[in-house]
Parts: structure tokens; sequence; C-alpha cells
């Protein structure tokens, strides 16, 4: 079969702008009616051109075959320039070493550990809320989800006031992060303000992780955390092991990859939840079966088998990774089509997670597709929240773990209401959230009053 040179272009493209009306307008929308344009849909951001993934089959061999669909190019530049060189950003060429120094930390026999830190932080946020309050999700979730980031990273390493300060430099961090991804170059010198608190941030930051890391490696105790494993990487074989500036950039990796996908999850999990009463009474019905009113503990796991479809379901409807960009390293081809080097190809977890074909009813919330025994079980190769291949996503088992904990808690204690008249849509940034997400904390028990 010979090689295509060309994939279909999707309509609708305007002279000069392309197709960025709709990607700004209705992003979502628009990656859904690729696939009826073929499997490799080009598409122009200006003058800009990226060919769209349409199906499971081309996404996994692009995923698959990272050596030649790298992490190179202007877009990865700019992630590197602001959050370094990390394991989510470094390209093929330096993967492999930093992926095995990094993967102890995630040895199963870590787990245990790593839920305990987070069953005490859930405990903590869900007992300080109000009966009747209105909640920021969002910037809720991402509170848990950083602190319980900071505590498995450097256990009790920070003083309070130090932990506190680190907490508001990476909210810092990770919002200026975004801003830099879609403020073009030229233009993001004009963020004054907002370039010197992030640089700020970014320095006192640095100053206080490589305090931890000098008082570490001069007192050598591993601690089961993550920061311990990272210092100790290395050490027993030939490999030099992590310098303390690579350390820096995993810890600063860890915290953008893992605390915001993490902390989206969760607010588009308890969102659905309110949607769906139905899901919710049986949610509440294992939990309070497994739990008795209690936090939720990494031996419960096994048991709560319906908040982790919740959390599945969730993930396919509401993929916080929603785009995956890749560059071609060389000219390739990719299913019939030739692609030349330079090309940028964007796989995308919401395109494929809805797919009629491959979920029916896609568009519906459904954690039963996920049961044993269910006839249609989704495939696998078309659930990619995580990507797939070797750069997977190395953090997937802490989060659904954290997120599975996290619902469980909650849903022990707490019923969150959406408040009426309140239009939340999807908005995609680096992570897709439901913007201006507010909701109304209501105890259970008491809740049933309330309507
Ligand atoms: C629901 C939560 C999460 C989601 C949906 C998610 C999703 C992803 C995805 C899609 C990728 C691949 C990105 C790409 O191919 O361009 C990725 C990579 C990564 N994630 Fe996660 N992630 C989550 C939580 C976490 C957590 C909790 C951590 C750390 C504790 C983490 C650390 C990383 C790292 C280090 C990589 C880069 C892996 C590599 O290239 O070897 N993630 N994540």
């Amino acid at each position: 079969m010979g090689a295509k040179s060309t994939a279909g272009t999707a309509p609708g493209a305007l002279p000069l702008l392309g197709h960025t009306l709709s990607l700004l307008s209705d992003p979502l929308s628009f990656l859904t009616s690729l696939p009826e344009h073929g499997d490799l849909v080009r598409i122009r951001i200006g003058p800009l051109q990226a060919m769209v993934v349409c199906t499971p089959e081309l996404a996994r061999q692009v995923m698959l075959n990272d050596r030649i669909f790298d992490k190179v190019g202007p877009i990865f530049d700019r992630a590197r320039d602001a959050f370094g060189d990390g394991l989510a950003s470094c390209p093929h060429s330096r993967h492999r070493r930093q992926r095995r120094l990094v993967q102890p930390a995630f040895h199963p026999a870590r787990f245990p550990g790593y839920a305990q830190v987070m069953t005490k932080h859930i405990a903590e946020v869900t007992e300080s809320w109000q009966h009747g309050q209105i909640l920021d999700v969002v910037p809720e979730m991402m509170a848990l989800t950083a602190r319980i980031a900071v505590e498995t990273m450097f256990s009790d390493a920070l003083a309070p006031a130090v932990l506190q300060a680190v907490l508001d430099d990476s909210d810092t961090i990770l919002s200026g992060i975004y801003i830099r991804t879609v403020v073009p170059p030229p233009l993001d010198k004009l963020l004054i303000t907002r370039n010197r608190r992030f640089a700020r941030a970014r320095v006192r930051l640095r100053e206080v992780i490589s305090g931890v890391i000098t008082d570490r490696r001069t007192h050598g105790a591993d601690r089961g955390d993550l920061l311990s494993t990272l210092l100790t990487a290395g050490d027993s074989s030939e490999d030099q092991g992590l310098s303390d500036v690579e350390i820096f950039d995993q810890v600063m990796t860890f915290f953008v990859a893992g605390s915001e996908s993490t902390a989206n999850a969760l607010a588009w999990a308890v969102y659905l939840l309110a949607g769906h009463p139905d899901v919710e009474r049986q949610l509440h019905a294992e939990v309070d079966a497994v739990l008795g009113g209690a936090a939720a503990r990494f031996e419960d796991l096994p048991k709560l088998e319906l908040a982790g479809r919740v959390v599945l379901e969730t993930l396919r409807m509401y993929p916080p990774g929603w785009t995956l960009p890749r560059t071609a390293a060389t000219d390739t081809r990719l299913g019939e089509h030739f692609i030349p080097a330079g090309t940028i190809l964007v796989c995308s977890p919401y395109l494929l997670h809805r797919l009629p074909d491959r979920y029916p009813e896609p568009d519906r919330f459904d954690p039963d597709r996920w049961a044993d025994g269910h006839d249609a079980l989704p495939s696998r190769e078309a659930f990619i929240p995580f990507a797939a291949g070797a750069r997977k996503c190395i953090g997937d088992t802490f989060a659904l773990t954290e997120a599975t904990l996290a619902l469980a808690t909650l849903a022990a204690r707490w019923r969150l209401q959406l408040l009426p008249s309140q239009h939340i849509r999807p908005t995609p940034s680096v992570v897709l959230h439901p913007r201006s997400l507010r909701m109304r904390a209501i105890q259970r028990g008491e809740w049933r009053n309330e309507l």
C-alpha cells in the first residue's frame, strides 16, 4: 500500500485563522466531530498545523513509539522553560534513564505509606467543612491534592509555616505555567507582575527544596517518602543517580503533573454524582457498609468497588489530560499516512473516550460499564486517561488510590449539591476543568431536610 502524503483537513477552516475559532469557542465538540473526516485529520491553528489522531489503534501506535513520536519541538521547549527537564517533559533521549531512577518511588511497597498520608489529609479537609457551606470545588480539591503531594514528597521535613509557603508558591507556579503555555512567547513578557511572582516563587521553592535535599544528603535517612527514593536512586549500581537540579525538576514535575489532574478528576466526579442521584445513592450504600463513617484507608480499597468505577467513568468522560501532543522526530508513517518530520500529532483521550463504537451512549455517565461481567466491558485500548507506552503516567496508581480514597471519604460524610441555575462547561486549559464549579456541602443524614 502506498503512503499517502496528506490526511484530510477538517472542514470549516477560515483564511488565516484556520480552525482557531472552533478551537476557542467549543474545542470539545470540534474534537469529537473530527473522526467523521478520517482516521487522521489535519487542523490549522493560525499558521500552525497539527494532525489529530482519531482511532484508538493509531493513537496506540503513536504512544508506543515514543522514539519517533517524541516530546520535542516548540510546545515542549516551552513546557521545559516553565518547569524544567523532568520526567514528563524531557525528550526520549533523556527519558529512559530518568524513568528508571524515578520508578522505585512508585513501587507497590510504598503505597500503604502514601495512602496513610492521603487518608490523614482527606479526613482533615472533609472535617473542616461546615454544613451548608458553599465550596469552590476545584481550589478546594487542589488544596487537598497539593497537601498530599507535599507530604508524600517530603514527609514532615517542612515546618508548618514553610509548608504553607510551599503550597502558596506551588499555586503561583501552577497557574503561571498555564498562562505561559497559552500566551505566545513574545506576549508573555507583558505579564510583568505575574512573571515576577512566578520567578520569585520558583526561586523560593528551589531554596526550600535544596535545603531539604542538602539536609537529607547529610543525614541520609530513608523517610519512606518520594524524596528519599529520588535521593537514593541509582546508588546501588553504576548509575550516577540524580543530581540536585534533576531532583528539583522531578519534584516540580510531580507537583504539576500530580496535583492539578487529580484535583480536577475529583471535581468532575462530585459534579457527575450530583447529577446522578441513583449512582450517588448506591455509592452512599457502599461507603456506609465499608467505612461506617470513618475515613477510607488503603485496606478498604478492594471493597470500595463502586467508588473505583465512578473514578474510572469520570476519567473516561472528563480525562484531565484531554490532549497529548507529540512531534514526529523523523519522516515516518502512521497507518496509511506519510508523516513528515516535524509534524505535530495530537492524541486526545477526550475524543477517543467518546467514540460511540467503543462506548455505547458515550455521553452517558454509567459506572456500570466498568463492572466485572458487564456484557460490553470497554476495551482498554480505547481508554487512555494516563496515556500508554513508555510515557504512560508514572503516577496512575497513586492517582487512582488518592481519588478513590477521597471520593469514598467525602461520600461517607457529605453530599455535594449543585447550586440552582449553574451551567458547568468543561473548560480546556492544560488540564480539562469544570470552571467555577461551586457546590453546597450538605452533611449526610441532614441533607434530606434541605430538599
Ligand atoms: C487523575 C490524575 C492523573 C491523570 C489523569 C494523569 C495523566 C497523565 C497523562 C495523560 C500523562 C502522559 C502525558 C503525555 O503523554 O504527554 C501523564 C504523565 C505523567 N504523570 Fe500523570 N496523571 C495523573 C496523576 C499523576 C500523579 C498523582 C503523578 C505523580 C505523583 C503524576 C506524574 C506523572 C509523570 C511524572 C508523568 C510523566 C511520565 C513519563 O513521561 O515517564 N501523574 N499523566
